[in-house]
């Protein structure tokens, strides 16, 4: 069965092009973000790879450590992100695994047989400082995944997790949140000094808490 959130992220110690590293010890007390893509070499790959190189400086200020997957070998990603920085005008500092025996890919579920039996399709699993999966995503390979979208749900995790709110459809940072029902219209009094407005008793919104 494949991972479900809430699971715990499965370990597991890979070579990768910064040597070989364990993937708990790696992700330390941070949140984790790790993404398979099809293939080295392939254009589509070689814009996502380049656009999270250049959004490191944002995974950094949400405290996520960053780690991407192919079942190529380490000295053919070495060779690409030569590319990917020429192309992508970047500087890929983030470890990419080298799977070639498909071991991480196999434990993430990251290939689907009835879409490729050989390369990952793009797979995305957020990861919390208490190593359980928060969020899941999967991409087809003909279609590149969007980064502004991964650093939202990122922001909407970080702030849900702390505070007793949701986050309404197409939320950006900073946007209007809703107020969770389990708490009381009393407790919320309380809990949100900003106020908040009922449109509906299931339905109080809040200005974003923090
Ligand atoms: C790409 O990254 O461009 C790609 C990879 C595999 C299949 C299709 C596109």
């Amino acid at each position: 069965m494949s991972l479900q959130l809430g699971d715990a992220a499965p370990d597991f110690t890979a070579s990768t092009t910064k040597g070989e590293l364990n993937f708990y010890d790696y992700l330390g007390d941070s949140w984790g973000l790790l993404f398979s893509h099809p293939a080295d070499f392939t254009p589509v790959c070689t814009t996502e790879l380049g656009r999270t190189s250049n959004l490191m400086p944002e995974f950094e200020k949400r405290h996520v450590k960053v780690m991407a997957l192919s079942v190529d070998p380490v000295e053919q990603h070495k060779e690409w992100i030569k590319d990917i920085n020429e192309t992508q005008n970047t500087d890929v500092q983030f470890p990419i695994i080298a799977d070639e025996n498909r071991e991480v890919s196999m434990l993430y579920g990251m290939i689907h047989p009835n879409a490729d039996d050989s390369m990952t399709v793009r797979s995305v699993f957020i990861i919390g400082p208490d190593k359980k999966i928060k969020l899941t995503l999967t991409y087809p390979a003909a279609t590149g995944r969007n980064f502004d979208e991964i650093l939202r749900v990122i922001d909407s995790l970080q702030l849900t997790a702390y505070q007793s709110v949701a986050t309404p459809a197409d939320w950006k940072n900073g946007g209007d949140c809703v107020i969770l029902p389990s708490i009381t219209s009393e407790e919320a009094a309380t809990k949100f000094p900003k106020g908040f407005k009922e449109v509906k008793p299931y339905l109080r919104l809040t200005p974003q808490p923090n």
